[in-house]
């Protein structure tokens, strides 16, 4: 073999997955080529949605217009500890009302569309958009100064809760 077989040979080599090149020099192993990345399972479980890419677990997933929330998850601890949260990556404030049930309402306040500036008075069970001021009743019927907050349909299983944003 000359120099110049040799050299591509070690190139062939180098560029190989070693499994392959073991092959081709016949040694047998039960071992598949893999670059390490793509088939991973990372325990997540996320896998809707597209805003969970990467397999990063942000404590909830999306399917249509239902998204799930795993309210153990620490992107949850102020629903948890407060009673209520500002999700304002899918724009839902939430509140619970009790260990089995909570509310979901839309985090979009309907006087001029802004959702970051909420906050919750428990003494008047009402969400305050600090915006302009206007106040939403958190009972989905009673207007407050800013009228009817509109309501989600939420529907809770263990630990899971599950709000369906129509
Ligand atoms: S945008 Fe919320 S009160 Fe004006």
């Amino acid at each position: 073999m000359n120099r110049k077989n040799q050299n591509k040979r070690r190139e062939f080599l180098n560029n190989v997955c070693p499994t392959v090149a073991m092959a081709f020099l016949g040694v047998s192993l039960l071992e598949s080529c893999s670059s390490g990345d793509g088939d991973v399972d990372n325990g997540g479980g996320n896998n809707g949605g597209g805003n969970n890419g990467g397999g990063t677990d942000n404590g909830y997933t999306k399917n249509g217009n239902d998204v799930t929330i795993n309210l153990n998850h620490s992107n949850f601890s102020k629903l948890k500890n407060d009673g209520w949260q500002n999700f304002y990556q899918e724009k839902i404030l939430l509140l619970k009302i009790s260990s089995s049930s909570y509310r979901a309402f839309t985090g979009t306040c309907p006087h001029q569309g802004v959702h970051t500036a909420w906050s919750y008075n428990g003494s008047s069970s009402e969400f305050v958009c600090g915006q302009h001021g206007n106040s939403y009743k958190t009972d989905c019927q009673t207007a407050g100064t800013g009228g009817v907050l509109k309501c989600y349909t939420t529907s809770l299983s263990g630990t899971s809760l599950k709000v369906t944003k129509s």
